[in-house]
């Protein structure tokens, strides 16, 4: 038998179970709100958790960090923009396993489900620009891939779900800093509207199956093996071309940067600190950098030699954000804040890809 037919077996008598307690009380099998908030049949307090998209650059470093602490911990990952050699230092120990599997074949990933406390959900398109050429992209890995992964809690009653958005949502925002209650939210990529779609679904599954959700909005998390991003990108022009630096967009656009073991403090300081059904918060520094500014530090730390050369406009590409700075003070008031300012991130950042391009 299949190892997904024999789940669903076991998923099937959970709810058998379940639907008894329901039918003595006269109400309809599916409703099961008298039970909430005591755990549910099943519920693994304490559990293993399953990480999706673990494989990759934020989620690497907090399946490293979760493993530090003991936690036994399932990734789940497809390597299309993730590297099994990032988890090369954990995946020897006892209770850490990675399964290479889609996020969106539910039949697959079931299996990682069963007795899981928490699923943090990583797994997605990380490149907002892929999703403007192709738009399904995101609504394929993005807005469905979260929907499966959410079905594959509710039917595991996994208790905690902690999802990374992103300052997208935000769309083009009025409010600087932008704080979480900050409307409408009208996204301006496939991204970002994913992102927030993904988030209605974490609201709806925690309102309506007794689910704690985590969501949190990412400003631009930078640091070891990251495959995207304006760092990235900037050192891939330089090694083509040592001579000149050509960067999207006027340089004026600005942004909050989050090294990415801050980032993975940060979620998991929130994850075990707030306590409402939905928590939802920014993570990110409190200052911002430009564009300008980044390319300078990059030219510099390349021997100083490059002409920048800007292409104008304010937006670098369709869908670009040009100024975002996430208000942190919800984040402040729990009792978090990055240690290190977006500048000293992106310095930090810099002179490792330095570092790593002279080797
Ligand atoms: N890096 C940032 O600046 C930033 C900002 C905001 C939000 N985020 C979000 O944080 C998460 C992690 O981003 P990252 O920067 O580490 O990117 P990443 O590309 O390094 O990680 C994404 C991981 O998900 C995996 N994956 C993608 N689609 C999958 C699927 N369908 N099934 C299974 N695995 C799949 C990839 O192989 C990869 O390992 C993503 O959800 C991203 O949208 C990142």
């Amino acid at each position: 038998m299949r190892l997904g037919a024999n789940l669903r077996g076991t998923y099937v008598s959970m709810r058998t179970a379940g639907a008894s307690v329901a039918e003595e009380s006269g109400l309809p099998s599916y409703i099961r709100f008298p039970e909430w908030p005591r755990p549910m049949p099943g519920r693994a307090d304490g559990g293993p958790v399953v990480v999706t998209g673990g494989a990759g650059a934020i989620g690497s470093t907090l399946v490293r960090s979760l493993v530090h602490d003991g936690t036994p911990v399932r990734v789940l990952d497809n390597l299309s923009s993730g590297r099994k050699e990032s988890l090369t230092a954990v995946l020897g120990t006892s209770g850490v396993t990675l399964r290479v599997a889609d996020v969106r074949n539910l039949d697959e990933i079931l299996p990682d489900f069963e007795g899981a406390s928490a699923v943090w959900h990583l797994a997605a398109n990380p490149d907002i620009r892929l999703g403007t050429e192709n738009p399904s992209i995101d609504l394929e890995r993005g807005t469905v891939a979260t929907f499966r992964v959410l079905e594959a809690a509710r039917r595991f009653d996994v208790g905690r779900v902690l999802f990374t958005s992103s300052s997208v949502i935000y769309g083009l925002p009025t409010t600087f800093p932008t704080p979480e209650e900050y409307g409408p939210l009208l996204p301006q990529s496939q991204y970002g509207a994913s992102k927030l779609a993904s988030e209605a679904l974490l609201s709806a599954f925690a309102h309506s199956y007794g689910m704690q959700a985590y969501i949190f909005r990412l400003a631009n998390v930078i640091g070891p093996g990251m495959t995207h991003g304006i760092l990235v990108d900037l050192f891939d022009k330089l090694r083509k071309d040592p001579t000149r630096l050509p960067v999207l967009g006027d340089g004026r656009q600005a942004k909050s940067y989050l090294r990415v073991e801050d980032c993975v403090a940060a979620m998991r300081f929130v994850g075990k600190t707030a306590s409402e059904t939905v928590n939802v918060y920014n993570l990110g520094s409190p200052d911002q950098v430009s564009v300008r500014e980044i390319a300078e530090i990059v030219v510099a730390a390349h021997g100083g030699r490059a002409r920048i050369e800007y292409s104008g406009g304010t937006q670098g590409w369709t869908g670009d954000i040009p100024k975002q700075w996430l208000s942190v003070e919800k984040l402040r008031r729990l009792g978090w804040s990055s240690a290190r300012t977006s500048r000293e991130a992106v310095e930090m950042t810099v002179r490792e890809l330095a570092g790593a391009r002279v080797a």
